[in-house]
């Protein structure tokens, strides 16, 4: 089966390109089902419910989170209602909405449940549970239900992914990396049949400092000041990555880095 996993969406141009290139996308690779990390969509910090249906209309399946997931105050409300969309796994006990889910493939499509797995890293980022130890707890649980699982992994250390990946290498599907938004060039298939990236990339704004506008960042860098970050205009980018996963065994057979731009 083929799972198409899209890279963090920021803001409107974000969604803007998701809508133009998805579609086709679906159609060219015929893909069973999409996931795609929204902790950015509402300008470019935290998910509201009027972009989280926005990115459920462009065909998207399910919604993962991160860091930024909690901005907008309404997220809780949409936690709660919304199957679709997850947070990472390993926040506190009590914290609102699901780190995983076990999902059909899209309406059409047939295969295999999918389960998707949320999780965040704690090197240089917020001093979570262990993405380690709640990862291997989760994952025992999904494996009663499918072989087909999925990891976010949002972090923003490099090692810190890979060191998931090859730790539950054999047991999941795909690692893939988010939260940094730049799309690495490692991808591969790990020895036992996991597949990873370190970052599968932002979808948003081309021409900017990891979607946020240039001018805006740069002053923070320059003068260390505090300044207020908005969406940067111009040019998107989409970032993704296709995986083609043997439905039976939940092994990958090839992960492949997606990149298209649009005006
Ligand atoms: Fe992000
Ligand atoms: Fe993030």
């Amino acid at each position: 089966m083929n799972i198409l996993f899209v890279g963090d969406i920021v803001g409107k141009p974000g969604r803007r390109i998701l809508a133009q290139v998805l579609p086709d996308l679906r159609r060219e690779s015929s893909v069973d089902l999409v996931i795609a990390n929204g902790e950015n969509s509402a300008g470019g910090f935290g998910i509201t419910r009027e972009t989280f249906e926005e990115i459920l209309a462009c065909g998207v399946d399910v919604v993962t989170g991160g860091n930024h997931t909690w901005q907008a105050r309404e997220v809780v409300g949409l936690l709660d209602s919304e199957l679709q969309l997850l947070r990472p796994a390993n926040y506190p006990p009590g914290t609102p909405g699901r780190g995983s889910g076990v999902f059909r493939p899209s309406k059409g499509r047939s295969g295999p449940a999918v389960a998707v797995l949320n999780l965040q890293g704690r090197v240089f980022m917020e001093p979570l549970d262990s993405p380690f130890r709640i990862g291997w707890d989760q994952v025992e649980v999904l494996r009663r239900e499918t072989p087909v699982i999925v990891i976010d992994m949002h972090a923003e250390a490099t090692s810190e992914k890979a060191a998931l990946a090859w730790y539950l290498d054999g047991r999941v599907s795909a690692v893939l990396g988010t939260h940094t938004h730049v799309q690495t060039a490692d991808e591969r298939i790990l020895p036992s049949g996991t597949a990873f990236i370190t970052d599968a990339g932002m979808t948003g704004p081309r021409d900017s400092i990891i979607g946020m506008g240039r001018e805006e960042v740069l002053q923070r860098f320059l003068t260390l000041l505090p300044t207020r970050f908005d969406v940067a205009k111009g040019p998107a980018q989409l970032n993704a990555v296709l995986l083609a996963i043997d439905g039976e065994t939940g092994r990958a057979r090839a992960i492949e880095r997606i990149s298209r731009s649009a005006a």
